[in-house]
């Protein structure tokens, strides 16, 4: 959950680590802070905050020398304190980590340091000291430190008395090493490698390497030799920057409708009706026995499997689905029939406890595909087949363009799923000409409605309390509007299937709550209001966000003029992302890095 960067080269390292820091910045930003080497003399520079506070710091304290380690927190053991930054220092060792030391209190007890910090990051830090103390190379110590451990890292050493070496390690935490010329770059993913090396070692669990400046050696825990060859990163530096937006989040609700062109490139054939998936892998047989499909995600993930469930089971006659979450999935006693394939969900491909359930469902011997957008992630790397989203990269921690594509990839394979289970073809070329014209209708949408948002945005922005409602596909909508309220506005939200509103959550509805309805036109449309009136009964201060031309009582109402009308729920949710940012703008929110969040939760 944290950025982790590390150089060795010709190039000051301080400026090297102070930007790869910057592009990382969205993992963790409770702390930061490097260390360099400098003619055997090492420097150490940690501030509380955002790497500006550190970029300020930096002007005042030496830093130099062309290696060094660097890290950006977003914290797990031990408070928001400089004393807890990253990077710790122990004797002769310098590192960084990304990840959790679940035996580190044990560890602790047996070193019986004096610790400065409450990590459990600076207790592996004395270990390997511990260990280097033997006169043994820095890589034997970190391996044999490695050994003790239980948890989940990414790390990167050094120590004044092997200059021009950085050892890095990963275990469940991601690690890329960037082959430069006479310089070698580390990182937890390849953003920070952009502008330096497109050459890129993806370093696997249970690997460990050497770096210097023109050299790099991969080795198992045992230290037995790996031959790794570089691969080439794909993106570029534009696509990491704002593009003139004020924000990240804005620009990548905004852009929708080119990152769902990338998505659907290749894939949609509005000549035959047909959509089609290259990367999933499957033989026509395997295609014709799958009766079974499970989505697994976190978060947005989740949500964007469960919106594409509804639209598998209507695509797909013989098809069950089953929709979980993957903290909870993955130590569940699970039994998924044979004729099951597995999606697993993910933007960063990183995540802790959708990658576990990867591993869980592949134990079980049932194919799994990844619906991923970073290349050459560890879910990406671990599934059977699967398809790239697409969407470019998403740098605001609040996902937004990344569900869209998800959403996308997942009706394209239920699309291509059809095809061998008897799908009703004027079904299937009826979504795939909603596809196709998708991307120009969320364009318009958000074009057309984007002044009348805003201005609800401010009037509701005093709100501490707020519902999503929706029926049917509207459902999972709702509650990626309340998740998308709630992480940036920091509004509780709370986001319901309309239909259980007189279960229970009706009793909330007084002044303090506002309520967002999704209202598709279709043969729900007066259940769907149904609960708008049950609502409106009692006071509540209702929005609806709908594409029905029809009457509809609230106090404002986001009508959207389209013709796509199956996919319309991913239409109307553009219009909650652009309300949630302008709502956070409103109450001064800083919408790209929201308080105690991060953007790929690499640990439980
Ligand atoms: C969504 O805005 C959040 N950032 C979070 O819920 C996210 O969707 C979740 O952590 C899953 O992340 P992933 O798609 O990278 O696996």
């Amino acid at each position: 959950m944290c950025g982790i960067v590390g150089y060795v080269g010709n190039k000051a390292a301080r400026d090297v680590l102070v930007s790869g820091l910057k592009r990382l910045e969205y993992r963790g930003y409770d702390s930061a802070g490097i260390a360099t080497l400098d003619s055997g003399e090492a420097h150490l520079v940690r501030s509380v905050g955002k790497i500006a506070e550190l970029s300020k710091k930096l002007t005042k304290t030496p830093c130099d020398g062309n290696l060094g380690i660097g890290h950006t927190r977003w914290a797990t053991h031990g408070g928001v304190t400089e004393t807890n930054a990253h990077p710790h220092h122990v004797g002769r060792i310098y590192l960084v980590h990304n990840g959790i030391i679940e035996n580190y209190k044990e560890l602790k007890a047996e070193l019986k340091n004096n610790f400065a910090s409450d990590t459990d990051t600076e207790v592996l830090a004395a270990l390997i000291n511990s260990y280097y103390k033997d006169k043994i190379s820095l890589k034997d110590a970190v391996s044999k430190a490695l050994k003790r451990v239980r948890g989940t890292y990414g790390i990167a050493v050094f120590s004044p008395d092997e200059p021009g070496t950085l050892i890095v390690a990963r275990l469940g935490s991601p690690l890329i090493i960037g082959v430069g010329k006479n310089e070698t770059l580390i990182a937890s993913d390849a953003s920070a490698l952009l502008g330096y090396t497109r050459e890129a070692i993806y370093l696997n669990d249970g690997e460990i390497a050497a770096c210097t400046a023109n050299n790099v050696e991969v080795f198992s825990l045992n230290l037995e030799h790996i031959d790794s060859q570089p691969e080439t990163i794909e993106g570029n530096i534009e696509q990491i920057q704002k593009g003139g937006y004020e924000h990240f989040l804005l620009k990548e609700i905004m852009e929708q409708s080119t990152t769902l062109h990338n998505t659907l490139s290749g894939r949609i054939n509005s000549k035959t009706g047909k959509m089609h998936l290259g990367g999933p892998n499957l033989t026509e047989e395997e295609m014709r026995n799958i009766h079974h499909v499970v989505i697994v995600g976190c978060g947005t993930a989740y949500y964007a499997g469960l919106l594409a469930s509804y639209y598998m089971e209507r695509l797909v006659p013989d098809l069950t689905t089953e929709v979980v979450v993957a903290s909870e999935y993955r130590y569940r006693s699970f039994h998924l029939p044979k004729d099951s394939v597995a999606l697993i969900v993910s933007q960063s491909g990183e995540t802790a406890d959708t990658l576990a359930c990867l591993r869980e469902i592949k134990k079980r011997g049932v194919k799994t595909l990844g619906i991923v957008n970073v290349v050459g992630s560890t879910i990406a790397r671990e599934v059977d087949g699967g398809t790239y989203v697409h969407a470019g990269p998403e740098i605001s921690v609040a996902s937004t363009k990344a569900f869209t594509a998800q959403v996308t990839a997942m009706i394209l394979f239920a699309g291509m799923l059809a095809e061998y289970h008897g799908g009703d073809p004027k079904l299937i070329a009826e979504f795939t000409h909603e596809l196709s014209i998708l991307p120009d209708e969320i364009e318009k949408t958000l074009q057309n409605n984007h002044d009348k948002i805003k201005t609800l945005a401010k009037k509701y922005a005093k709100h501490e309390h707020a519902l999503y409602l929706g029926r049917d596909t509207a459902f999972p909508i709702a509650l990626e509007g309340a998740l998308k309220l709630k992480e940036i506005s920091y509004i509780h939200a709370e986001g319901y299937a309309s239909g259980e509103l007189k279960h229970g959550p009706i009793a909330l509805i007084d002044d303090r709550f506002f309520e967002v309805f999704t209202i598709l036109d279709d043969w729900l449309f007066d259940k769907a209001c149904g609960g708008l009136h049950e609502v409106r009964a009692r006071g509540g201060k209702t929005i609806v966000l709908t594409n029905s031309k029809k009457d509809i009582e609230a106090d404002d109402v986001v009508r959207i003029d389209s013709p796509i009308k199956l996919l319309a729920p991913i239409l109307l949710n553009t219009l909650q992302q652009l309300f949630a940012y302008y709502v956070a703008i409103a109450r001064g929110n800083d919408v790209d890095q929201p308080r105690n969040l991060a953007k790929s939760v690499t640990v439980e």
